[in-house]
């Protein structure tokens, strides 16, 4: 196993990445797999069938090996119906409107539309904050927000802020994790807030909580701050630039019991692993009062922690009631040398994702610990959706906020913004940006409410 270790600015010394070689080809459980292409092709059809001609599908879906919603009797699929009472609700519920389960969304390419993209406007969204306001903050260049993800085998729905809503009715949808889970969390508020009008939507922040909530659909969209899920000595929601980072592998309770009863939960960890090779792991508690550690290696480490999660995850989630998602790693850009680019200053000049590559692209993301996540959740009784965001992630170089952002609260100056080498964050990423594209892998399988059986999104 190669390490290289890399110089990195005092800025952004808390998350200097490391090189690991690529791990064997993963190989996940997929026991259904064979049985699900033929049945996608079949259900492909039926489908087809369903929307082009308004007819039931046949009766015979029943009997393959996938829970999918049973269309109701009376309605027949209307992808475009918005429910406005409650027993158009129930129709939104039951009917099939998604992309098939076993189409795999993280295989396509990135192409540039500027028609449907951005999402939404970056000056129509009053939630977002100064952190990812790039286009505000300074930045030059906008093409890094016309960019759409093109699966190879299917096409997600466009992004439906009444639909997504109406999924989201009498219920709370929570991110939990790191700043790059807050991130996306921010996108996903506003995806959904550009449709509620004005008085009719509010965000507080309150401890570990950020929490939006859309009156009219009694519903909230949350984040929670837990940044290696289990407890750790940088759960403080504000104080927690600590560089001696320690953690309580087996302890996820205080955090857990926030948790319980969300209707989706979607969760990540991985930017707080990256500054040290080895992770310390806490003898005996905090409350105890201890301070002794061991050092243990990170992929240990990590998978040591999401076994805890899962444990937690199987134990105290009502896989009737919750659809619980894993977001793969979100991978920095940090050597332009990694993508070609030897003149560039890490990822502060690039304006254009990497684009037919016939190699690899390595930006020094710890893959082990993608395996260790697929690998954990693949052996879990609950069915996780794992949100695959990391290879396609990588392409997009151009989408980090850069030098157009805070720093510890305080926009960059311009003498600051000058010294990219020194300033340029190449962890977070803009909004509206590449964050609102994992949001609509999230989207695809929540109005589709289909992946039940799978393990891999
Ligand atoms: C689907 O629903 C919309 C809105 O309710 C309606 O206008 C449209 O005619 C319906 N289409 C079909 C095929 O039923
Ligand atoms: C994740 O997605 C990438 C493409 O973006 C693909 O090459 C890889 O096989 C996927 N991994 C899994 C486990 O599905
Ligand atoms: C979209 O891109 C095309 C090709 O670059 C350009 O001609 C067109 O003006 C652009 N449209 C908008 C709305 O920016
Ligand atoms: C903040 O959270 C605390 C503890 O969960 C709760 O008692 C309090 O009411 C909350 N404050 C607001 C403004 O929601």
């Amino acid at each position: 196993m190669l390490f290289t270790r890399r110089k990195s600015p005092p800025l952004y010394r808390s998350s200097e990445p490391l090189v690991a070689k690529q791990a064997a080809p993963f190989s996940s459980s997929r026991k259904h797999s064979s049985l699900l292409s033929i049945f996608a092709v079949v259900l492909s059809a039926l489908l087809l069938a369903t929307f082009i001609y308004n007819i039931q599908p046949a009766k015979s879906t029943q009997d393959l090996p996938v829970d999918l919603p049973t269309p109701t009797q009376a309605h027949t699929a209307n992808t475009s119906i918005i429910a406005k009472t409650p027993a158009a609700a129930e129709v939104v519920e039951k009917t099939f409107v998604g992309v098939p389960a076993s189409c795999d969304l993280f295989s396509g390419e990135w192409v540039y539309d500027n028609v449907t993209r951005p999402f939404y406007r970056e000056e129509a969204c009053e939630f977002l904050t100064a952190q990812v306001t790039c286009m505000r903050n300074g930045r030059a260049d906008d093409t890094y927000q016309n960019w759409r993800w093109q699966p190879r085998d299917c096409t997600i729905p466009e992004f439906d802020a009444r639909l997504m809503l109406e999924k989201l009715r009498g219920k709370r949808l929570m991110f939990v994790g790191d700043s790059l889970n807050r991130n996306q969390w921010e996108s996903m508020v506003c995806l959904v807030q550009s449709v509620i009008p004005p008085g009719k939507k509010t965000l507080i922040k309150n401890g570990s909580f950020n929490i939006f909530r859309a009156e009219d659909y009694d519903a909230t969209v949350e984040f929670y701050w837990a940044p290696f899920l289990v407890e750790s000595n940088s759960d403080d929601p504000t104080k927690h630039s600590i560089l001696e980072r320690i953690i309580m592998p087996e302890s996820i309770e205080k955090h857990g019991k926030n948790w319980l009863g969300v209707d989706f939960l979607i969760f990540n960890t991985y930017i707080w692993w990256m500054n040290t090779i080895t992770m310390k792991v806490l003898r005996g508690s905090f409350d105890g009062g201890s301070t002794e550690y061991e050092e243990i290696d990170r992929p240990v480490a990590y998978e040591r922690v999401l076994r805890t999660w899962a444990k937690w995850v199987d134990e105290n989630v009502d896989p009737k009631q919750t659809m619980v998602f894993f977001m793969s790693m979100s991978p920095l850009h940090i050597k332009s040398e990694d993508w070609d680019n030897p003149k560039g200053i890490k990822c502060a000049l690039e304006t254009m994702p990497v684009l037919n590559r016939r190699q690899p692209l390595f930006v020094g993301t710890d893959w082990r610990l993608f395996y260790a996540a697929a690998k954990t959740i693949g052996s879990m009784r609950s069915a996780v959706g794992l949100v695959n965001i990391t290879a396609l992630s990588e392409l997009r170089k151009d989408a980090h906020t850069s030098v157009h952002t805070i720093r510890q609260g305080k926009m960059l100056t311009p003498k600051q913004q000058a010294e990219p080498a020194l300033y340029a964050d190449c962890i977070h990423w803009c909004l509206p940006g590449l964050p609102d594209t994992w949001n609509h892998f999230l989207y695809a399988r929540i109005i589709s409410g289909s992946f039940s059986k799978i393990s891999t999104l």
